[in-house]
């Protein structure tokens, strides 16, 4: 396979901004990939100017309509090979469908688009084309998701009973939108967040992170959804009771009124036979709970089979480690996970071979078409006095 550094042009990113970074950052990490170029704000001036400033060498656009437009001009050795779009929601949709329509990948940022129409319109284009699509869950990326999701899905904690899908934040317990705050002033408009804003932000990462690592699907869900911020247009804690596809049931939660809570993440999934617990705020290990035994804390980098609970791992999930135990792997690294998952399936994509895609190292198009059918349920549910809401 060709191993030449893949070129990735951005959609978004200009000064101020946040997630592009650790996009970045994560793109960087293997010196297999690199930002090339970018299309940084809205405005076609100020994207320019951001790009000649950058801190290294971009081709600057005025607008992701340029810089995907650009592409059939070029010659093939300074094509993109994906984007990766990370603007406010409302501006997902439109450089995704230009660019799958341009068979160029997409790495898309979640929740994956305003509505479900546009979600389907994704997932038929990325299908139609053939084109490899990722969505940006980060934490499916750290390695102890992926262990966590081969202890639950090989059966090692018995038949999924019950799960707590719990995502915790403080920073909007205070108006923050009218502090100037940027990243809280689209995320509490409508017009650019969609109908959920806590649900829609980190509500889709704790849905997926359960679908991940149960690999079940959440069928029904009952709402509330409430604005304890005064003046507030949309939800600021999220609560959803859900029946899942085994039988079993569970709580997705959010909030981001929970004052001290900074990213506390944690997801625990209770078996027939042990209990699991992953916190993405100590997600270098995770805990197995098992009656009439002392507690298991397993760490990346010092997991062995045969120790009494696990009887084998399978080879391509430890080489999945990046450092020897004890030294920190993180939410770059998470990221960084994605993107290199991702960066296979491009280069099959260039190669004309069959890529995976299939949602079991990164979420795809489908995944993220769920995340909003899984909003858009909720909205429902709760305007209707917490009816259970079929996702679909
Ligand atoms: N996966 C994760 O863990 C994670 C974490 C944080 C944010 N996000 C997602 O990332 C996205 C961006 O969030 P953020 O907090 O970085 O927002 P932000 O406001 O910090 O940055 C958004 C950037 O997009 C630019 N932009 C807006 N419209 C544009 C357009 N039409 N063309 C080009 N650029 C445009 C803005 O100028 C800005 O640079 C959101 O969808 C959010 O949900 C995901």
């Amino acid at each position: 396979m060709n191993n030449r550094r893949l070129r990735v042009g951005l959609v978004g990113g200009g000064q101020g901004s946040f997630f592009a970074h650790p996009h970045i950052k994560a793109i960087h990490m293997d010196g297999k990939a690199a930002v090339v170029a970018a299309a940084l704000r809205s405005n076609p001036e100020a994207a320019i100017e951001d790009a000649k400033n950058w801190a290294f060498p971009i081709k600057g656009y005025a607008s992701y309509q340029e810089m995907i437009q650009d592409q059939k001009n070029l010659p093939e050795n300074e094509k993109l090979d994906y984007i990766v779009i990370v603007t406010p929601n409302h501006a997902h949709y439109d450089p995704a469908k230009l660019a799958l329509e341009a068979g160029i990948p997409v790495f898309c940022e979640k929740p994956l688009t305003l509505n479900l129409s546009e979600a389907q319109d994704l997932k038929s284009l990325s299908q139609s084309h053939r084109v490899p699509f990722a969505v940006a869950h980060t934490y499916l990326g750290h390695w102890s998701s992926r262990f966590s999701r081969f202890l639950v899905q090989s059966g090692l904690i018995g038949e999924v009973r019950w799960v707590d899908s719990s995502y915790l934040q403080g920073w909007l317990a205070h108006k923050s939108e009218e502090d100037g705050q940027k990243q809280a002033a689209w995320r509490t408009d409508p017009s650019k967040t969609g109908i959920s804003n806590c649900g829609g932000d980190i509500g889709t990462h704790a849905y997926m992170q359960l679908r991940y690592l149960t690999g079940l699907e959440v069928e029904e869900v009952s709402a509330r959804l409430e604005s304890f911020v005064e003046g507030r247009n949309l939800d600021d804690h999220f609560t959803t009771y859900c029946k899942l596809s085994n039988g079993s049931k569970a709580l997705i939660r959010a909030s981001q009124i929970a004052i001290g809570h900074k990213n506390n993440f944690t997801i625990e999934i209770n078996g027939s036979h042990g209990s699991l617990i992953w916190k993405q705020e100590e997600s270098e290990c995770v805990r197995v709970l098992l009656p009439d035994q002392p507690d298991r804390i397993y760490w990346r980098g010092d997991v062995f089979p045969n120790d009494g609970f696990l009887n084998d791992i399978p080879e391509d999930l430890l080489e999945e480690s990046t450092l020897p135990s004890g030294h920190s792997e993180g939410f770059h690294d998470a990221l960084a996970r994605l993107h290199r998952s991702f960066a296979q399936d491009v280069r099959s994509y260039n190669n004309n071979d069959d890529f995976h895609c299939d949602g079991s190292k990164y979420a795809n198009v489908e995944d993220g078409r769920l995340g909003v059918a899984f909003i858009n349920a909720a909205v429902s549910s709760n305007q209707e006095d917490g009816a259970w809401k079929t996702i679909q």
